[in-house]
Order: C-alpha cells, then sequence, then structure tokens
C-alpha cells in the first residue's frame, strides 16, 4: 500500500514535470542563425551576428509570450556544412525559424530542408535573383544583384559611360549583375566590351586588371561579394587603372562599409549603386550606427542590415500570428512594411523579396572616414529579376 502510494506519487510529479517541461519548450521560439564565422565569408557572419544581437538587446527577447531563443552556427561558407548544420537545427534542436545565408550556395543547399519540415528560411545575405523560387518559406530581407545593378547602368548611359568592361565573381549573383548590368547599360545605348568572371573563392584579379588596362573602357564595373572588395580596389591601384582615365563602379558590395574606410585614397570618387550606406542621413540610421558601434566598436554595413530587418520581420510577423510560426509566419512576414535604417522597406507578398530605395553613391571623405555618400534615389524597387 504504502509502496504504491509512492509509486503514484512519483507517476504524478512525473507527469507534472513533463507538464511543465511541454509549457517550456512551447514557450521557446527557437532562431537557427547559420553564418559563416571563419573563412573567405567571415566579415559577413560577424556582422550580421551583431546586428540579430543587438536588434534582441533593443527589442528584449519575448515576442507574443514565446520567448526567443537564438542558436548561432558557423558554416565556413561551406554549402554543404550549412545543409547539415540546417539538418541538425530543423531535427535535433527543433528550430522554428532558419535564418541568416551569407552566400547563395549556402541559401540553396538550405532550401529544400525549409520547404520539407515547413520552416520559414529569412536570408539575410545571399543576393541571387532565384533564391526565393526555391523554396515558399523564403523571406529575404538582403537585395538581389538585379535589384542594386540595374540603376547603376542607367546612371553610366545618363553620365558619358558608353563603354564598359565588366568584372564579377563567377557565381550566382555575379552572373545576375553581369547580365542585368549589361541589359540595361544596352538598352540605353551603351555597350559592354568584355564580360570577364573571376573565381569566387581565393581570386586574383591582376589578370583580369591587366586585360582591362589594355581595353581601356571608360568604366569598369565591377561585382565581388561582400569581404573581396578591399583586394580588387588595391589591384586597381597597383595597376594605375585610376590615373589611366578608366572609372571604377559597381555594386556597393564593392565599397562594403566594413572594408571601405581601409581602402584608401583610391576609393575616392568610385560611385555604387546599394540598398545601404552607412552614411545614410536618416535619425533611424544614425541612431542604428551609433548603438551598432557602440556595441561591436565596429561600422555595421549592408549585411548587418539583413540581419536587424531579417529579426525585425522575424519579431513582426510572431506578433502577427500571435506566436504561430510555419506556413502562417510566412504569410504574416512577407505582408510586413517598415521604416529600416537603411529607408522605408516592405515585402513584396508575391515574391518574398525586400521592395527599396536603391541609392546611388558615391566614396567621399567625411568626418576624416571614407563613407558612400548618397546622391540619388531610386525608390520603391522591386527585384527586376522576377519581372514577367
Ligand atoms: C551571395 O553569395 O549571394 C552574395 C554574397 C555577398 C554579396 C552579395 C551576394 O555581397
Amino acid at each position: 500500500m504504502k509502496k504504491r502510494s509512492f509509486l503514484g506519487a512519483s507517476a504524478l510529479a512525473l507527469v507534472a514535470a513533463l507538464g511543465s517541461t511541454a509549457v517550456l519548450a512551447q514557450d521557446v521560439f527557437k532562431v537557427g542563425l547559420i553564418v559563416p564565422m571563419t573563412g573567405q565569408q567571415a566579415t559577413t557572419g560577424k556582422q550580421i551576428e551583431a546586428a540579430v544581437k543587438l536588434y534582441m538587446a533593443q527589442n528584449g527577447d519575448t515576442v507574443a509570450g514565446k520567448k526567443i531563443q537564438l542558436i548561432v552556427k558557423d558554416d565556413t561558407s561551406i554549402p554543404d556544412v550549412t545543409k547539415r548544420l540546417a539538418q541538425e537545427l530543423v531535427v535535433q534542436d527543433k528550430v522554428d525559424v532558419l535564418a541568416g545565408m551569407g552566400i547563395t550556395p549556402s541559401a540553396f543547399a538550405t532550401a529544400p530542408i525549409a520547404t520539407q519540415s515547413k520552416t520559414p528560411l529569412v536570408v539575410m545575405a545571399a543576393a541571387t535573383s532565384s533564391i526565393t523560387l526555391s523554396s515558399p518559406f523564403i523571406v529575404r530581407t538582403s537585395m538581389t544583384l538585379p535589384q542594386t545593378s540595374s540603376p547603376l547602368a542607367d546612371w553610366a548611359a545618363k553620365n558619358g559611360i558608353k563603354k564598359v568592361v565588366t568584372l564579377v565573381s563567377d557565381y550566382g549573383p555575379g552572373i545576375d549583375a553581369e547580365k542585368f548590368f549589361t541589359a540595361r547599360l544596352t538598352a540605353a545605348g551603351g555597350t559592354v566590351v568584355e564580360s570577364m568572371r573571376a573565381p569566387m573563392r581565393n581570386p586574383d584579379f591582376a589578370p583580369f586588371l591587366q586585360k582591362v588596362r589594355d581595353l581601356k573602357p571608360d568604366a569598369l564595373f565591377v561585382f565581388v561579394p561582400s569581404g573581396a572588395g578591399a583586394a580588387v580596389m588595391k589591384q586597381f591601384q597597383e595597376r594605375g587603372m585610376d590615373k589611366a582615365g578608366i572609372k571604377l563602379i559597381g555594386t556597393g558590395d564593392l565599397t562594403d562599409d566594413d572594408q571601405l574606410n581601409g581602402m584608401g585614397d583610391v576609393a575616392l570618387g568610385v560611385v555604387t549603386s546599394m540598398q545601404y550606406s552607412a552614411y545614410h542621413p536618416s535619425a533611424k540610421n544614425k541612431a542604428f550606427v551609433a548603438a551598432f558601434k557602440k556595441a561591436n566598436g565596429f561600422r555595421p554595413n549592408f549585411f548587418a542590415v539583413g540581419g536587424y530587418d531579417g529579426m525585425h520581420v522575424i519579431y513582426e510577423g510572431l506578433k502577427a500570428t500571435k506566436g504561430q510560426g510555419g506556413e502562417a509566419l510566412v504569410n504574416a512576414m512577407k505582408n510586413l512594411k517598415w521604416e529600416s535604417p537603411r529607408g522605408p522597406v516592405s515585402l513584396d507578398p508575391e515574391t518574398r523579396d525586400i521592395v527599396q530605395n536603391i541609392y546611388l553613391s558615391k566614396v567621399e571623405r567625411k568626418d576624416g572616414e571614407l563613407y558612400n555618400v548618397e546622391f540619388d534615389v531610386i525608390k520603391d524597387v522591386k527585384d527586376p529579376g522576377k519581372a514577367k
């Protein structure tokens, strides 16, 4: 009798314990952030992690009654690693959202996992246009290369740049940039006299730049992924290209705020098109940059803003669904509109890509530091890669 009641009590205690764990698990909302923290793309991981943590510090870690738990994983920008980590996060950690994605191949490797497990995937960096087509569970808060490169072609054509050589990294975003820049420049009466593609991993730009010197175009258009811009700039200068009268233009990945201030005078005057500059003069951005610098000791770049806004869509999406994840969360996220440090933005519910201003900027020295200083804006640009 005594034994039975003892068992009964322990069974009850077990039920109570299980019950409370169940409630606890239900109240936790896990975000699995996969970014490159080491290797060639490490600056992207550093920027995104810092911004995600800043957003959480500023907005608290409880949303719609759920405690947000952030799990950060380093995929070293190797897509097989990204895939394995995404599988582990979904199966073992049971994350509610996957996020990050420093490069295009990582996003493509993760897309089928998001679809199969019905886990929303917030792409905060990778920028090949077709990524959002690879899973209905993807929303993207960075940009697409057609979106950033097309306005620059229009600007070039209007500013006496007729003959251009393009140099891009030989993978998804580079090919998008080459294709859309060329189509727009050609439509406006300009010509691309040579299209060059450099390897994505460990590129040596010297032989390409030598060829550009020989071709003597009005301008060289460059796309390289965040982190590679300083090497291009250094070799551009070493070959005396700036003095040979060849203008350097590109998407803002080239004059990335993470590296820009260390590039030196060779960067002065370089014209780029991008959705974000740390020098963007809005009150929202000034507060963001000040808080980011205070927390991290370095300047935020466009991917930091992709991470910050990525957390924003998770938080606001969760508020709208009252804490529900999965498909309901994707549906809530894709209808959001907000003010970002980059300016006014919204998600396009049809493509789940971000609609945003694209700014034309010129590198100038301001308060002793190099910045992309905006001089023109094309408002509310949708991804031209998805135009029907
Ligand atoms: C990409 O791999 O999609 C990517 C990476 C870095 C960039 C832009 C695009 O700056």
